[in-house]
């Protein structure tokens, strides 16, 4: 059984959360899309991990995680990663493989994120600076450097200096410092194995491909110019990968509200006061950047919009427990644009120039409470998709299969 694990919004959804959860059952953890830009931040109870790059499986557990070619890789941060799970008790090393196939992140990327980010000015994107764009960009320019090439010196050796020249001339860039990332590359090189291998072995296990980002944030059905520079939607999995896989379900996590780092239109987003009562109580500040996110109420058109595109399955809430105690909740249930009433965007770049039409709930003192139940049952109609999970607090094991 293949599943698809992913955000139904801007990112941030809780995934990290949900995956770990998840992946007990699961022989393998993949991530197919993204970089270092994410930051899932898993609670277990005696410790949290931050994670970037390491795929988000249960660490005290037996499966096993694979990086995909479709993820842009920081060595610098992988390697970190995993050494901090080492400080905390667990050796982590052996079960994660990766794509020999892979783009490396190169510090000339990052510079050329932050540069184009001011270049762009008041139009910024408001990026991780992660270099994540610069490094999808030069995979399609074609001057990109993989982990396979780094398995020999002399050729590696003959492409950085290429690279180097190429950000010089194009972007006044200046980087010729190679060595840390041949150190790295001989920490990382056992992991490194072909695709058709992965492929051999995923015939007869299971798989939990792990979504980072969210289907709004996808370079082609996202609110682009404002979005990543990956394919994080679940249509990213094959290419991902580079072959095809059945999926046997498609599950979508969302927030109870909606949130959203870095600039772009958000619908339903709240200011002031409202914003910050819950950007306090629900901890939302980036958990790779720690910039405050934007916070909003729920908005059901981008959630249809959301299921549609990435062919959602089944559902799972989070931080609903955020909201217990407020005296009224709303949720955008419909756009209204030009005179026209819209459950659904048509299109996703109109959503910068509607009025959200809301409907208040009753608040919840906790999730036990039927004005909950109310709030799970109206999301379940209007979206005609079941919420198989719950999530109730921030630990990995406070959820609640409905
Ligand atoms: P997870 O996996 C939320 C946002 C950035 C910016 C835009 C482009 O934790 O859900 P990039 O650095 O990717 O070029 O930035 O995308 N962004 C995220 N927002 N969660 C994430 O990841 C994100 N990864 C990128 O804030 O608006
Ligand atoms: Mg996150």
């Amino acid at each position: 059984m293949n599943i698809v694990c992913y955000g139904l919004q801007w990112g941030d959804e809780g995934k990290g959360k949900v995956t770990t959860y998840l992946s007990r059952e699961f022989d393998y953890v993949v991530r197919y899309s993204g970089g270092s830009n994410a930051g899932h931040t898993v609670n277990y109870g005696e410790f949290k991990l931050v994670h970037h790059l390491v795929p988000s499986f249960d660490i005290r557990g037996n499966t096993k995680a694979y990086i995909a070619n479709g993820v842009v890789v920081d060595l610098d941060v992988l390697i970190k990663e995993i050494e901090e799970i080492k400080k905390i008790g667990f050796d982590v090393y052996d079960r994660i493989n990766i794509s020999s196939l892979t783009h490396i992140v190169l510090p000339v990327h990052k510079m050329l994120d932050e540069k184009l980010e001011i270049a762009k000015g008041e139009k910024a994107v408001g990026t991780t600076k992660r270099g994540i764009g610069p490094a999808y960009a030069d995979k399609v320019h074609r001057i990109g450097l993989r982990l396979v090439d780094l398995f020999d010196k002399e050729t590696a050796l003959e492409k950085l200096k290429f690279i180097s020249k190429m950000y010089k001339n194009l972007y006044g860039i200046e980087w010729d410092d190679y060595e840390i990332l041949f150190e790295n590359f001989e920490k990382l090189s056992k992991l490194i194995v072909p695709p058709l291998e992965m492929k051999e072995e995923f015939k007869n296990v299971n798989v939990l491909f792990e979504g980072t980002q969210g289907v709004l944030l996808d370079i082609d059905m996202g609110s682009y110019p404002y979005v990543t520079g990956s394919y994080c939607n679940t249509t990213g999995v094959e290419s991902g990968l580079g072959f095809p896989i059945k999926i046997d379900k498609r599950i979508g996590v969302f927030k109870a509200y909606v949130t959203r780092v870095g600039e772009g239109p958000f619908p339903t987003e709240l200011f002031g006061e409202e914003a910050e009562k819950i950007r306090i109580a629900g901890r939302e500040f980036g958990a790779t950047t720690g910039r405050p996110r934007r916070c909003g109420w729920l908005d059901l058109p981008i959630l249809r919009y959301a299921i549609e595109t990435s062919g959602c399955d089944e559902m799972i809430m989070t931080k609903a427990d955020i909201l217990s105690g407020l005296e009224k909740v709303k949720v955008g249930i419909r756009y209204l644009s030009n005179g026209r009433k819209f459950e659904i965007p048509n299109d996703i770049s109109m959503i910068d120039k509607v009025t959200v039409e809301y409907i208040e709930f009753n608040g919840w003192k906790n999730l036990e409470d039927d004005n909950f139940a109310k709030f799970v049952d109206f999301i379940e109609r209007e979206t005609g998709l079941k919420i198989a999970y719950i999530s109730t607090g921030e630990k990995i094991d406070d959820i609640r299969k409905v």
